[in-house]
């Protein structure tokens, strides 16, 4: 096998393009769309989402302290692009995209009612990396949409809202599925 080697530069794909919820008032409310984010902690459960200084979202995140990330389906992927390239200090981006801000149960925040997930998270530390400061936070609710809450089992089914993803600037629908977690080492049935 022969590699080129590149300069460092951001190549960990794919990732989420969430939508991200701040504001504590309306007047503030908005959103911005993230793919520098992830799980880092199961217990206490917690995210990170790493956002650039410049963005209208930054200060409101800092100062309240609260946001939420709002998980994105293929019919959420026209909204998440739109409100990754559009900034708030131009746009209500709620009413330009017709979301509805839902109020949170733990977090002072919007919740985006049309997501199926929405990851109430409460900042506990702000790591200035450099282009990026990112925001270690504690997830303090889930909200999951009953539609996808099957009666029979109980069981949630994320993957029937066809969650999206990010990979090396396109984005692509999640569906074909390859195997469940663990199935490597499962035992053949016979
Ligand atoms: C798919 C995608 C992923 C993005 N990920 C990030 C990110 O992780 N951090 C960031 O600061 N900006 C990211 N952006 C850019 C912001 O979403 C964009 O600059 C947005 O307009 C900022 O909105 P605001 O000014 O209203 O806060 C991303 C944009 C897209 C389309």
């Amino acid at each position: 096998m022969t590699k080129v080697v590149w300069k460092p530069g951001t190549m960990v794909y794919p990732l989420p393009a969430v939508m991200v919820s701040c504001g504590a008032v309306p007047r503030e409310y908005n959103i911005i769309t993230i793919s520098w984010t992830g799980t880092i902690c199961t217990d206490p459960a917690m995210c990170y989402i790493s956002v650039r200084p410049t963005r209208h979202s930054y200060p409101i995140i800092k100062r309240n302290g609260e946001y939420v990330i709002n998980l994105s389906t293929k019919s959420l992927a026209y909204a998440a692009d739109w409100c990754g390239v559009k900034s708030g200090n131009k746009f209500n981006k709620f009413n330009e995209m017709g979301l509805t801000p839902v109020p949170a149960s733990k977090v002072n925040a919007p919740m985006i009612g049309e997501s199926p997930v929405n990851i109430e998270c409460v900042v506990k530390e702000i790591i200035e990396l450099g282009s990026h400061h990112m925001f270690i936070s504690e997830v303090v609710a889930v909200n999951a949409d009953e539609k996808y809450i099957d009666q029979a089992s109980g069981l949630f089914k994320l993957n029937d809202a066809v969650p999206i993803c990010y990979s090396h600037g396109k984005y692509y629908e999640t569906g074909k599925f390859i195997g469940k977690f663990g199935f490597s080492v499962e035992k053949k049935k016979k």
